[in-house]
């Protein structure tokens, strides 16, 4: 089974990702996360790519479209794919179209997060992640352990991201609105859309997920 997560900044993607890698066995394939990982090992893209996203706006097509492309043709295993941060303009979705073809797989759903402004931002600003795994953690809703423990892998070392600013995240909302939020028309008009509520606790946004998923 191979899906999208489709949502603004904060609307929970990367949350309910690994809540399906680890019950479900799929491959999260994030660009936001390939993209740090550049940046963090300063290869010559990641040098490239670093001020655009400390900004909020959108990396070029070629680059999203070709790190999407090297970890479909690398990954061998068969539970599906989740594309979370991907596709999120009008070409990146036909060239996801045309790359699965390509592999011989097909896209099974999307599921649009309904969330609102007013929460995404007060997410945003609360965030953490670990260092080490990448699970992700909230002041507010997810803690970070006592201990100061990640409580998956047991790293002390948690990092704010540089674009999870006020400046930053009005910005990212902007390109959300201007040039991701088309996808939701385009991929209803093929019926692969499906909404879930992503304003409630993680795990009501998980069974949300998983309703749509167990009906397919
Ligand atoms: P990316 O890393 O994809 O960031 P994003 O889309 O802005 O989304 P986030 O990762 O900020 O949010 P999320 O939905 O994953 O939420 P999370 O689960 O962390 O992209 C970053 C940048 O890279 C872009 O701005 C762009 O420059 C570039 N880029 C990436 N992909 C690109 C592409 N395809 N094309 C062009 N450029 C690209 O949750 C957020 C917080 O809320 C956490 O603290 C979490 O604990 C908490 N939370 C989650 N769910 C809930 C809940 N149900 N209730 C309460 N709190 C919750
Ligand atoms: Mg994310």
């Amino acid at each position: 089974m191979n899906i999208i997560l489709l949502g603004p900044p904060g609307a929970g993607k990367g949350t309910q990702a690994r809540l399906l890698v680890e019950r479900r066995g799929m491959v999260q394939l994030s660009t936001g996360d390939m993209l740090r990982a550049a940046k963090d090992s300063g290869t010559e893209m990641g040098k490239k790519v670093a001020d655009v996203m400390a900004r909020g706006d959108l990396v070029t097509d070629d680059i999203v479209i070709g790190l999407i492309e090297e970890h479909l043709r690398s990954a061998d295993d068969d539970t599906g794919f989740i594309f979370d941060g991907f596709p999120r303009t009008l070409g990146q979705a036909d060239a996801l179209g045309d790359l699965l073809g390509r592999v011989g797989r097909r896209l099974d759903a999307v599921i649009a997060m309904e969330v609102n402004d007013e929460a995404l931002v007060e997410r945003i600003t609360a965030r953490s992640t670990c260092g080490n795994c990448g699970e992700v953690y909230n002041d507010i809703t997810k803690p970070i352990p006592e201990d100061g423990k990640c409580s998956v892998c047991g790293a002390s070392d948690f990092k704010r991201r540089s674009d999870d600013n006020e400046d930053s995240l009005k910005q990212r909302l902007l390109e959300y609105y201007k040039k991701t939020s088309p996808l939701i028309g385009y991929y209803h008009a093929k019926g692969d859309l499906h909404w879930v509520p992503g304003l409630g606790e993680i795990e009501e946004v998980a069974s949300g997920i998983a309703r749509v998923l167990d009906n397919l």
